[in-house]
């Protein structure tokens, strides 16, 4: 089975970027336990958008559908949502601890999903 890309791609304000990367730098570091868990990446965009792109990778489309109902992704979020709480930006959120969507980090988020068809890394020993 092929593993699946799944990246939430947000739209973040010039003056929320560094808040972003804050957030993420103090990140619970729980999606590392999670089962079929393979990689995740910040990318920060550079040229061509303004969209950062969280990067994860998964063993299958089931193990992030578990991975996104599970504890480790309400508590890997909680953080960003207490935050936007203490910062007065509290209203409207889902109550489940996630500070998404009109979330105050990320003016907007979209989830792309894809499937790995063809990978390759370093030649060994190269
Ligand atoms: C709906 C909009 C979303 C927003 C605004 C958002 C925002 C954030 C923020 C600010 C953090 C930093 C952690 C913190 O502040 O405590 C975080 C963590 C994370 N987010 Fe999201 N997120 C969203 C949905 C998702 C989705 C759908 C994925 C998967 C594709 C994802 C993947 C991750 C990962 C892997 C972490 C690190 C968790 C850990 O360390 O255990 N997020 N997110």
């Amino acid at each position: 089975m092929p593993s699946v890309v799944k990246i939430n791609v947000l739209t973040v304000s010039p003056q929320m970027r560094e808040e972003l990367e804050r957030r993420f730098s103090g990140r619970a570091g729980m999606v590392e336990s999670a089962d079929g868990f393979e990689w995740f990446e910040l990318l920060r965009p550079q040229e061509g958008t303004d969209r950062y792109l969280v990067y994860t990778r998964w063993r299958s489309e089931e193990d992030f559908r578990r991975w996104t109902e599970s504890q480790a992704f309400q508590r890997g979020h909680a953080q960003a949502a207490a935050e936007a709480g203490a910062q007065g930006h509290g209203q409207g959120h889902d109550g489940q601890g996630h500070g998404h969507g009109q979330g105050p980090v990320a003016g907007a988020s979209e989830i792309w999903s894809f499937e790995v068809v063809q990978s390759a890394g370093p030649k060994p020993g190269s």
